[in-house]
């Protein structure tokens, strides 16, 4: 099979930790016999500096053109002066996400063997370990509900955004969310804000009524608030995780920070026929970039889940998961892991290491 690439690299870490993902899709393919082939396109930043506009057309053409896209991350200090609407993130990100209809988010997070003690969590708690993932609507919630803005002048001047679910939109994202269990451990916690908001009073009828499709699957509905704690609680209890847009947000930087660090966390969002959209949860980190030390995993496994979801690759995907579990047990560990400074290894060094346990058959 061949398959076509759009590869967004976009700001601050993102090139470098896509140059390690580019290096271990490289072993994979030789050793599954894949023939992809890449585009690069500006977007973000970047976009704005060349082109004067943070999703040029070139970049959408070239979006629509390929099989999945393959993003690393957007955004930065010098872009953040800019209105609104022209900065990084609202005038690239969300505008693509918005674009192919990427309403569907999985992040999955699983604390890895050998990173226990990197966990933030108390010992006794990160010793049961956890093994979870966020089902996040992506495409609608207060982030795209109008109307949005300010208005008025002075001291009356106001901002205001709206948040908005329909009931489709929320049976799509819970349906998946319920498929996603029966593949694992069958059971989906709702993460919403019904003792307060009308959209999650709605959210849990609709997600109440999905869940008789599903007998198999158990659900459990819990307030946002409650969830942020008992995540640092008892992980372990957590199998799926169906969160609205801004939830989700949320939930994924602690779950990330769980498993030790926020460069581990994959991200791929999908729409309705399959077309995805791959991306380190994390952003740009403009405090280490272009100092060599950026953990690349979160963009080699989000390489890994759009050769399973977008390519239907699923022996290549498992074979990169591996060897990313095979660095991190062995103690192969970037510098924001390391815990001897000394002994951290470069950004290059952990693409070339995983790159060669692909190629090696792990
Ligand atoms: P961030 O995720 O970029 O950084 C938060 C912290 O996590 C920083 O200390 C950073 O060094 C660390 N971190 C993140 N990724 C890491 C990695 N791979 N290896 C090691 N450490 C890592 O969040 P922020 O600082 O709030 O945002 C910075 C910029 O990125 C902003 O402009 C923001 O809007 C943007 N952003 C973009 C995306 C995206 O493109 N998908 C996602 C989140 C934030
Ligand atoms: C993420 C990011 C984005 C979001 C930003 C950069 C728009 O934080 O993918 O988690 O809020 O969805
Ligand atoms: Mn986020």
């Amino acid at each position: 099979m061949s398959y076509q690439i759009a590869v967004l690299a976009g700001d601050g870490i993102g090139p470098e930790v896509m140059a390690q993902a580019r290096k271990v899709l490289a072993a994979a393919e030789q050793r599954f016999e894949l023939n992809i082939e890449y585009s690069e396109y500006d977007i973000g930043g970047i976009a704005i500096d060349n082109h004067g506009c943070p999703l040029p057309k070139e970049t959408l053409a070239g979006c629509e053109a390929a099989d999945a896209i393959l993003f690393g991350s957007v955004g930065g200090p010098k872009w953040e002066g800019l209105p609104p609407d022209s900065q990084p993130e609202r005038g690239a990100l969300l505008p693509l996400r918005a674009h192919f209809g990427l309403f569907c988010n999985l992040r999955p997070a699983k604390l890895h063997e050998g990173l226990e003690h990197l966990s933030p969590l108390r010992a006794d708690i990160s010793a049961r370990g956890f093994d979870l993932v966020c089902v996040r609507e992506l495409t609608g919630g207060i982030y795209f509900g109008k109307p949005k803005g300010r208005q008025g002048e002075g001291e009356a001047e106001e901002a205001f955004d709206t948040m908005r679910y329909s009931r489709k939109e929320i049976r799509r994202i819970a349906t998946i969310a319920f498929e996603t269990a029966r593949g694992r451990r069958g059971k989906v916690t709702s993460v919403d804000k019904a003792n307060v908001l009308a959209c999650s009073v709605l959210w849990r009828e609709v997600v109440e009524e999905v869940a008789k499709e599903f007998p198999d699957v158990t659900l459990e509905h819990i307030y946002i608030d409650n969830a942020t704690m008992q995540l640092l609680r008892r992980p372990d209890e957590f199998d799926v995780m169906l969160c609205s847009n801004l939830f989700g947000d949320i939930i994924s930087d602690e779950i990330a920070m769980l498993t030790g660090s926020m460069g581990l966390l994959s991200s791929a969002s999908m729409n309705e026929s399959g077309f995805g959209l791959y991306e380190p949860a994390g952003g740009s980190a403009p405090d280490i970039a272009g100092k060599g030390v950026a953990n690349p995993i979160a963009q080699i496994l989000s390489a890994a889940l759009m050769l399973r979801h977008s390519l239907k690759q699923e022996d290549a995907a498992a074979a990169i998961e591996r060897a990313v579990g095979k660095a991190l047990s062995e103690g192969f560990l970037t510098g924001e892991l390391a815990t001897d400074a000394a002994a951290a290894k470069t950004t290059a060094e952990m693409g070339d290491f995983i790159a060669k346990a692909v190629a090696e058959g792990i």
